[in-house]
């Protein structure tokens, strides 16, 4: 039998180990869907505190040269749930530290990212290179890398100059997120001085960690067919669009799937009343839960918005704000669960005193509570300006939670207006306002709801088609290699 394709995915977080947004759900939930397929994936992590914590069976394979005072090994482990093998880069000095994986605990990024990441890549792609003391020491052989956002960044341009001996592939999650710093860098990350270039990660004069994967990567894809779209033009594109546009032939929107194990409404241990879409008694019953731990009038009536967030611009809160007068006036409640923008928290904490009986907001991040939203909320707000993916809207459509979305990226790829979900196009908060009204007209129509809900409850959303085009992805990525 010919062994299974072996595939590094490299990536700055995972759940359960270390989350700050969607790329930790699906950094656990898409290698396990490939192992699924018969495929051995692996991790690549940093081995943050909690990571070390958290991550089972953790045993050192290799030693890693790296400055003289700074000891830097790889460890080996598995994910907690499902098993999926993980190596661990233990580097102290880079990532035993308080505060969360690129800020300090008060927001300030942390001043070495730069260094931190770049010797994460650096290790994925002395993993990927047979040639490489570290890799004769870990004894297993990745035939594609798998590289996600700007953390990972430089990983397919280590790998060019050790004469890209696999084929990488590098997924954007979010392109705001570039990892912009100073060319003066650029001696400290082990490059080439020539890779300071337009061919190259050179980036308006500076150097963009991003750049480098979507320069050097033989492939892109990013996490929906329409935010792989939006991309290649502006606004969306965010300074890279022209590098995008040229490589179109080599870019995929390959729409996320979602955990139906975690998020599942008929075994999820969160919920005190578990339900399937045949019988909502179960969701009722959550609503008033929910009503219960918020503090908000215990109304079963009352059409209850959610939203599970972080609470920045992309997200379009401040159109939900704006919104607030409305919902109330039509009898409505809003719960939300968020942490971000001071100005936003500050908003929504004062919305909340004002209104202590319809308006529910908790700064901070509590999985538990946002996993009590998607099931006791009747709508779940999503009116992001740009959304590459989105995974609540997908999780509230499972809960029977209609989603209200703005049309961009994964949002428009997973919502359809009036049949699993509501959706406007426009960007203000107007327009939010007249696509509330409209879900408000369907919600006191209980048929009509129910139709809905059940809809959305059935989808399949599941990783197994979208993990199959990621297979024949890198499978005709390794055979280019190959012929080549
Ligand atoms: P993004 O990655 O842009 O933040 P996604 O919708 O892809 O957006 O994923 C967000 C993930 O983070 C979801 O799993 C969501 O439930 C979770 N999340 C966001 N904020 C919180 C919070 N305050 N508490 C718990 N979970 C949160
Ligand atoms: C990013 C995006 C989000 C996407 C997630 C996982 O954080 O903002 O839209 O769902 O990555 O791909």
């Amino acid at each position: 039998m010919p062994r299974p394709i072996n595939i590094l995915f490299v990536s700055s977080e995972a759940r359960p180990l270390i989350k700050t947004g969607g790329l930790a759900d699906v950094s656990s939930s898409l290698p396990a869907a490939l192992r699924d397929l018969g495929l051995d994936c692996r991790l690549l992590l940093p081995g943050y505190p909690s990571v070390l914590e958290r991550c089972i069976a953790l045993t050192p394979v290799a030693n890693i040269a790296a400055p003289a005072d700074t000891p830097v090994q790889l460890l080996l482990g598995q994910m907690p749930d499902t098993h999926v093998p993980v190596y661990v880069l233990d580097a102290p000095h880079a990532f035993q530290r308080p505060g969360g994986p690129y800020q300090d605990a008060s927001g300030t990024e942390h001043p070495d990212n730069a260094e931190r990441f770049a010797l994460l890549s650096r290790i994925a792609a002395q993993l990927c290179d047979p040639h490489s003391a570290l890799a004769k020491q870990t004894h297993w052989h990745p035939d594609c890398l798998h590289c996600n956002d700007w953390q990972t960044g430089l990983a397919p341009a280590y790998l060019h100059y050790a004469g890209r001996p696999i084929p990488s592939l590098t997924t954007i999650h979010n392109l705001a997120f570039q990892g912009v710093y100073d060319p003066d860098i650029l001696p400290r990350l082990g490059l080439p001085a020539e890779s300071f270039a337009i061919h190259g990660l050179e980036y308006y004069g500076s150097i963009a960690f991003l750049k480098a994967g979507l320069f050097y990567s033989d492939w892109i894809t990013t996490v929906s067919p329409t935010y792989a779209l939006e991309i290649q033009a502006e606004p969306l594109g965010m300074g890279m669009q022209g590098l995008l546009q040229q490589r179109s032939h080599q870019l995929t929107g390959i729409l996320n799937g979602i955990n139906t194990a975690d998020w599942n409404p008929s075994s999820d241990l969160h919920l005190a009343h578990n339900y399937t879409y045949r019988g909502m008694a179960g969701k009722r019953r959550s609503k008033t839960a929910l009503q219960t731990e918020l503090g908000l009038n215990k109304d079963a009536a009352a059409p209850l918005f959610g939203i599970v967030s972080r609470l920045t611009h992309q997200k379009g809160l401040d159109w939900v704000v704006q919104a607030v007068d409305g919902i109330l006036a039509q009898g409505g409640q809003l719960a939300i669960l968020g942490t971000g923008e001071p100005e936003l928290e500050v908003r929504f904490k004062q919305l909340a005193q004002q209104h202590p009986h319809s308006v529910a907001a908790f700064i901070g991040y509590d999985e538990g509570r946002s996993h009590r939203i998607e099931a006791g909320a009747d709508i779940f707000l999503m009116p992001s300006r740009f959304e590459p993916c989105g995974l609540n809207q997908m999780y509230s459509q499972r809960y029977g939670t209609l989603p209200l979305v703005r049309t961009t990226g994964g949002l428009a790829d997973s919502v359809t207006d009036g049949k699993d979900g509501f959706s406007f196009a426009g960007d203000t908060a107007h327009a939010l306002w007249l696509t509330i009204e409209r879900a408000l007209a369907i919600y006191h129509d209980p048929k009509a709801w129910r139709r809905m809900q059940q809809t959305a409850m059935r989808k399949d959303m599941s990783w197994e088609h979208s993990a199959r085009e990621y297979v024949a992805l890198y499978t005709q990525l390794i055979a280019a290699t190959h012929s080549s």
